[in-house]
């Protein structure tokens, strides 16, 4: 048996903390490997809810949890995190949480800078989760960053600080933010460094052990296939790749080591913030599906976009990232609908495509081509087993699956823990 890999295979809030919890039951180690707390992840356990931006979901199993050295992490988000799961009577001690030495920090002049450049783009804003997330990645690759081994190491921190800070004034005066000084960020810098640095450590290494053990790993991915920096609707993405191929990158192991790709689909389609959505419903069916479906944002609280099953974009992400097989989240949301339409090709002017194209005009200009497909009036909510469905919800399975070319291996009718159909084992690929 396996290690398992699960990514977004959409926009985004497929169900992957879901499927995660469910999963991590069987898994030994559970490590984020992209993304930062612009993910909101949430888990159901009877009258519980969890819901997890840094820590990996594993945590709600008690399962060791790796922050791997892909993800940019905001420490005081990340020590408030902690201090609301304990609330809910979750242990995060150095012995379950690991956090990469590697990893880059979200800093609150990375927020700044989001929220600044975001007000100035006005119309043409990206509709960010204002975490930072975005100029954190860009000083991590600017080769700026602060890591968390920076933290131990007060003498290199210092101008390390200067040197991220000639590069952020001037962009802080251009955009009308007042001057941040490095005597104020070294202050905030040692005033966190005692409370995370228990948990920093090289997590390549414990990832490494796991393996000689051979202890099973899960792979937790944030945002999504169409979110990436090189395969989703660019600019409107978030800006760290979300594939399955950074999940060995960004937790520090070999690609052969990240296993089964589960590509985390929801029944239907959503979008948060801005950008291209060609199956977008703006009608009475979309706010229906939104109701039911609670779309709302898990990190902002913004209403999510709602809109109709997009095979061609699915199809389009489960080549991009390898995917082995889909777990079909949310399909107790459609219940009770008459008809349903699956997109299966898009028209851009006279052409016939069977793709998203890479340029924003073209993406905005696709109009979907619709199959539609019976609904049913029976119950899915809740159901645990493929006998349960109603022949109109099986065949609606069996349509996506034949449409996407990859196969269902998990089907999800309720927020809840338990409410999974398990067609396929993933660790068993
Ligand atoms: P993630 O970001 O992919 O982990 O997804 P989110 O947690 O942001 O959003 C998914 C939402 O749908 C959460 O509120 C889940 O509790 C809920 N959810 C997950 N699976 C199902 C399902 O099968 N049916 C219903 N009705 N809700 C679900
Ligand atoms: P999970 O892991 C849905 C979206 C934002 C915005 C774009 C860029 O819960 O599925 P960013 O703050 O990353 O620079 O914003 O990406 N976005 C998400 N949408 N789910 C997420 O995470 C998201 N993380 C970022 O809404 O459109
Ligand atoms: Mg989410």
């Amino acid at each position: 048996m396996g290690n398992v890999t699960v990514i977004g295979a959409q926009w985004g809030d497929e169900g992957k903390g879901k499927v995660i919890d469910w999963l991590a039951d069987r898994a030994d180690v559970v490590v984020r490997f992209q993304g930062g707390n612009n993910a909101g992840h949430t888990i159901v356990v009877g009258n519980t809810e969890y819901r997890f931006s840094l820590l990996p979901s594993g945590v709600a199993q008690g399962k060791l949890s790796v922050i791997g050295n892909g993800v940019v992490v905001d420490p005081w988000s990340l020590l408030d995190e902690i201090a609301r799961v304990q609330g809910q009577g979750l242990a995060i001690t150095p012995q379950v949480l690991a956090l990469a030495d590697a990893a880059a920090l979200v800093l609150p002049l990375h927020r700044d800078l989001d929220a600044a450049r975001e007000a100035r783009a006005g119309a043409g804003k990206i509709g960010t989760t204002g975490r930072g997330i975005g100029p954190a990645y860009e000083d991590k690759v600017g080769r700026r960053a602060i890591r968390f081994c920076d933290l131990g190491d007060p003498a290199a921190l210092e101008t390390k600080i200067e040197r991220l800070l000639a590069h952020h004034q001037p962009l802080r005066r251009g955009l009308d933010l007042p001057e941040v000084t490095a005597e104020a960020v070294l202050s905030q810098l040692e005033e966190i460094a005692p409370r995370v640095l228990p948990f920093v450590q090289p997590s390549w290494r414990v990832l490494d052990r796991a393996a000689k053990a051979g202890q099973r790993v899960l792979f937790e991915g944030a945002q999504a296939v169409m979110l990436d920096v090189d395969h989703g609707t660019y600019p409107f993405v978030t800006s760290s790749n979300t594939v399955a191929g950074q999940a060995a990158a960004g937790s520090g192991v070999g690609p052969r080591a990240t296993g089964y790709v589960l590509g985390i689909v929801k029944a239907y389609t959503t979008r948060v913030g801005e950008g291209p959505f060609p199956c977008e419903l703006k009608d009475e069916i979309g706010e229906r599906i939104g109701q039911r479906g609670a779309e709302f944002g898990t990190v902002t609280g913004r209403k999510r976009r709602c809109g109709w099953f997009d095979a061609v974009l699915v199809r389009q992400s489960v080549a991009v990232s390898g995917v082995d097989g889909v777990a079909l989240t949310k399909l107790d949301v459609l219940d009770g609908l008459e008809t349903l339409k699956i997109c299966v090709g898009y028209r851009l002017g006279d052409r016939i495509l069977d793709y998203l194209p890479a340029g924003l005009s073209d993406q905005a200009a696709v109009t979907p081509i619709y199959e539609e497909i019976e609904g049913w009036s029976q119950v899915t909510h809740k159901a645990r087993s493929w006998r349960d469905l109603p022949a109109a919800a099986v065949k609606y399975v069996r349509r996506i699956e034949e449409l996407i070319g990859a196969q269902i291996a998990l089907v999800t009718t309720s927020p809840d823990r338990d409410d999974v159909i398990m067609m396929r084992d993933p660790f068993r690929g």
